[in-house]
């Protein structure tokens, strides 16, 4: 079968489509994305970003499990940024360390190269019209040993199996949702094409996994060559 071309989303999403993202319930995959983090990298400190934080949930999760970390949450959006402050405001106590939450402006994130032991970023990549400079921004943040956790939709062969994809899986979500989900899916890119993403970049040491019916996993620990 021809697999279907891709209909890029664009990369900021509506101030609709963010209150209602906010507002999904993604507790179960996020608690085990941060668990799995730790079970591979351990508590000991660490600097670690997400990019494309969005409402933060991933970060606040994993601040749970690792006190000692430095967390930073990067992402395109204010909105998006202001609506994680506020939930960590609600969810961290005084006593836990804050997480940092850094806007980005143009293409670049401003840290110095090699800052990152750890670099997440989950259900971004089908926003980024260029996932190259993407990647290139991972190995520019990551060093040797860097482990690297990240998540997105991988694109169906057809429409018809994208929109089986919502029913059996978010049949009870609000409209907006529904058809969001349904432009992500087309937007998302599939194994072979982040394969030839990650070539490019020059970036060494991932692998990219399907998981589910749905989803990609590019996971390793970055290896500098
Ligand atoms: C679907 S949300 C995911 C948010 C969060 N990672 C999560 O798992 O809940 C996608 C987020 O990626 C951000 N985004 C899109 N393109 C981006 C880019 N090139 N760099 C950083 N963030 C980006 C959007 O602003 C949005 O907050």
């Amino acid at each position: 079968m021809t697999m279907m071309p891709r209909i890029p989303e664009p990369e900021k999403m509506t101030e609709e489509e963010e209150f209602f993202y906010a507002k999904a319930d993604y507790s179960v995959p996020h608690e085990a994305l941060a668990q799995e983090i730790i079970a591979k990298v351990g508590v000991a400190p660490k600097w670690a970003i997400d990019i494309g934080c969005g409402p933060g949930d991933v970060l606040l999760r994993l601040r749970k499990h690792a006190p000692n970390w430095t967390l930073v949450g990067a992402d395109i959006s204010a909105q998006m940024l202001s609506l994680a402050r506020q939930d960590e405001a609600k969810r961290l106590s005084s006593l836990e360390t804050p997480i940092n939450w850094v806007l980005i402006n143009g293409k670049q994130i401003a840290f110095p190269d090699a800052t990152f032991d750890v670099i997440i970023s989950n259900s971004v990549l089908h926003h980024v019209a260029d996932p190259v400079h993407f990647w290139s921004v991972v190995r520019k943040l990551s060093k040797q040993g860097t482990d690297v956790f990240v998540r997105d939709l991988r694109r169906p062969a057809t429409e018809a199996e994208a929109r089986d994809i919502i029913e059996r899986n978010i049949p009870e979500e609000y409209d907006v949702v529904k058809t969001h989900y349904f432009s992500s899916l087309l937007s998302a890119y599939t194994v072979s094409e982040v394969e030839s993403q990650l070539r490019e970049a020059q970036l060494f040491g991932l692998s990219v996994i399907e998981i589910e019916d749905r989803y990609l996993s590019i996971q390793g620990t970055i290896e500098k060559k």
